[in-house]
């Protein structure tokens, strides 16, 4: 068995990587990533050596190279987690995504289509449903729910979407398509809440709350994310799109609550900032298709899972003082000096 995992190199094709590895010792793992600002080698250290991991520096857009790729190594699966993931990124510069998550998913379909891989498998986001108000607890993300998007991010994450779905229905590539909440855990990028607020309270540095900081995000440990996309590979029915959450909603303002109180520090930090444009008020995923059809369910709370992963930012200091003294800064004050 060979798997193709684009965007290995980035937070969740990551510990994907990792999840196999470790689950499946006769399976070869080949990671395409064109490692941009977000896709970091050093993420894969601990299984460089490993012999069932190849690494390839190729960008998914890149049809020719990728068609050459596909047509040496054939793999049996591929599963695409390549992508630009920020939404602020997108809202400042909407182009890349275009590229990336839509025409290199687009590349990445046909050389399937050309060489009949058995499966490709598409990483979503629960983005792509738009937003949910926040005085209606009962309403949630279901996999029939209406596709309306709000940032270019979450355009661009659609418009794959019903790509992925046409070259089933068309051309009859054997696609499936997973569609998950606000993932957290070990190797994430510092632009996203989780480990910005973490570095922040570190650095002592301001901790900006866009808003109110009453929105609300739905939370799962990436781990969970990793095993569901597997039984998914193993269980999924060709054609179908499953959603992956596990009821785990909290305000942005209780999470960035939450680690200063674990990392035993006081809220003087917590600065108010202006909104992000367009910004979406409320996810949570119904994850009952996946739950009923596979047996699925988190094994990680957020209490024991945000735990988890302060310990790993704290342990793995290396890891992210490496990004954060690059290009990041440049990034940090073009984003926030003036907000
Ligand atoms: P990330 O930004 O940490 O990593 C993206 C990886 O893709 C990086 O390694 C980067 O180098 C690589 N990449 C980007 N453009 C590329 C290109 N043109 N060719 C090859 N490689 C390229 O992202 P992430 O948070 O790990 O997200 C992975 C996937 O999961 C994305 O598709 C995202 O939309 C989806 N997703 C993320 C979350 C979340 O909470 N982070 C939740 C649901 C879905
Ligand atoms: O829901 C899945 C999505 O989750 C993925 O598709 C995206 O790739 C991923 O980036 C994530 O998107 P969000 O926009 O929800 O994540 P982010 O960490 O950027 O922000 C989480 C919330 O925190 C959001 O409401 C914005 C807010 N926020 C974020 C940052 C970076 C702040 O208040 N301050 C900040 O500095």
């Amino acid at each position: 068995m060979k798997i193709f995992v684009t965007g290995g190199a980035g937070f969740i094709g990551g510990n994907f990587i990792h999840f196999m590895l470790t689950k499946y010792p006769d399976t070869k793992i080949v990671c395409l990533d064109s490692l941009t600002y977000a896709g970091n080698l050093s993420t894969l250290k601990s299984v460089e050596t490993n012999t069932n991991l190849q690494f390839i520096k190729i960008d998914i857009t890149d049809r020719k190279g990728i068609f050459s790729l596909f047509e040496a190594e054939k793999p049996n699966v591929v599963v695409n987690f390549a992508a630009e993931s920020h939404v602020d990124r997108s809202i400042e510069n909407p182009d890349i995504f275009l590229k990336t998550n839509i025409l290199g998913t687009q590349v990445l379909l046909d050389a399937c289509r050309k060489y009949g891989t058995e499966r490709f498998h598409q990483i979503s986001t629960d983005e792509v449903y738009g937003d949910l108000p926040l005085d209606r607890p009962d309403l949630l993300f279901k996999e029939d729910t209406p596709i309306q998007t709000s940032s270019p991010y979450s355009a661009s994450k659609a418009s794959a979407d019903l790509l992925v779905q046409a070259y089933h229905r068309t051309f009859g590539v054997p696609v499936t398509i997973s569609r998950c909440s606000n993932n957290y855990g070990p190797y994430q990028f510092p632009e996203k809440l989780i480990p910005l607020t973490i570095i922040n309270i570190l650095a002592g540095k301001p901790l900006p709350i866009y808003g109110t900081g009453q929105n609300v995000r739905d939370w799962l440990h990436v781990d969970d994310h990793c095993a569901a996309v597997d039984l998914i590979l193993n269980k999924g029915n060709i054609g179908e799109i499953y959603n992956i959450g596990g009821h785990n909603e909290r305000s942005n303002i209780e999470v960035v609550k939450t680690i200063i109180e674990i990392l035993g520090k006081g809220q003087e930090l917590i600065t108010y900032v202006s909104d992000r444009k367009g910004h979406d008020l409320r996810y949570a995923i119904n994850p009952a298709k996946i739950q009923n059809d596979m047996g699925w369910k988190p094994t990680t709370s957020f209490e024991e899972g945000i735990e988890k992963t302060i310990a790993w930012y704290l342990d793995n200091r290396k890891w992210w003082e490496e990004i954060i003294s690059g290009e990041y800064q440049t990034y940090y004050s073009k984003m926030y000096g003036k907000r």
